[in-house]
């Protein structure tokens, strides 16, 4: 039988804090992310401590406070299974141990949807880390830590497990700073400012102005801009004609930027 470390005190919200028993508190096993459990109706209830501390009054105790992940329950005659939230909070006094090797198993089990695995748990290497692709990319989602903390790393790894999982996958990665060049090797086709290669319709007059009129006077160089504006008004207008009309009505879709080239680079799952 697994060895009891503490007893639930409170439990509310997503939170329960648990009093320790004996010297488990000093314990590595219970540091932070460590998971517990707790037997709760026919299921266990599986918390990470998010933090631990000590409260003097007359005798000093030493109290876990655990985030509530989710619940360990079996499916009729199939396997054990973890599913996130919790539905049977557990009741104060309940005793608690610490999670096994087999519950960290279900906890992270291979999940059946589309899935590729980034690594290993940190607080467990044997055990592998998996994420959902259909459900990350699915909505919006922000890696967070501080400086140095592998944020960008992360984003790397996560980016070439999906793509190496998904050949066929494409993604634009904006990268301001040039530091994902190097990272993804021949399946990125990079394009940058000594590269990017953009019609000339795209710019506007004074835009053309400042690449095609070089050289002579001041009054040479007006004189040139004027023809070239004349150039670009009769180049522009078949098209225009041809066009629909977009909202600003002195622009065509021809004159609309993509832009999405811009200051961007493009990955190929196949490349
Ligand atoms: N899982 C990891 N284990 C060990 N070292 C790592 C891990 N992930 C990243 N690193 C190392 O940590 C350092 C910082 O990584 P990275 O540049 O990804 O951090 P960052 O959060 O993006 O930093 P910044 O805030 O400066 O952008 C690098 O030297 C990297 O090799
Ligand atoms: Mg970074």
């Amino acid at each position: 039988m697994d060895e009891i470390l503490g007893r639930v005190m409170t439990v509310a919200g997503s939170q329960m804090t648990v009093n320790l028993e004996g010297d488990y508190g000093h314990q590595g096993s219970l540091g932070i992310v460590a998971m517990i459990k707790v037997h709760s109706a026919d299921r266990e209830v599986v918390a990470t401590i998010s933090a631990v501390h000590c409260e003097s009054n007359s005798l000093p105790e030493r109290i876990l406070i655990a985030d509530l992940l989710g619940e360990i329950v079996s499916s009729g005659e199939g396997p054990l299974r973890f599913r996130r939230g919790v539905t049977h909070h557990p009741i104060s006094g309940a005793p608690v141990v610490g999670a096994t090797d087999a519950d960290l198993t279900i906890i992270f089990a291979p999940p059946s949807h589309s899935n590729v695995r980034i690594g290993t748990l940190y607080h467990d290497a044997s055990q592998p880390a998996f994420v959902l692709v259909n459900e990350l990319l699915r909505s919006h989602f922000t890696v967070l830590g501080t400086t140095g903390s592998g944020k960008s790393c992360a984003v790397s790894l996560l980016l070439s497990a999906i793509l190496a999982d998904h050949p066929m996958a494409h993604v634009i990665v904006i990268d301001p700073h040039n530091e994902y060049t190097r990272a993804f090797g021949k399946a990125a086709e990079v394009i940058n400012v000594d590269n990017l290669q953009l019609p000339f319709w795209l710019f506007d007059f004074e835009e053309a102005v400042g690449i095609l009129v070089r050289g002579g006077t001041a009054q040479e160089q007006e004189a040139q801009a004027i023809i070239l504006k004349d150039a670009i008004t009769r180049a522009r207008r078949p098209l225009r004609r041809r066009e629909p009309r977009c909202g600003n009505p002195e622009r065509g879709y021809a004159d609309t930027v993509s832009g999405i080239r811009s200051g961007s680079f493009h990955l190929r799952g196949d490349g």
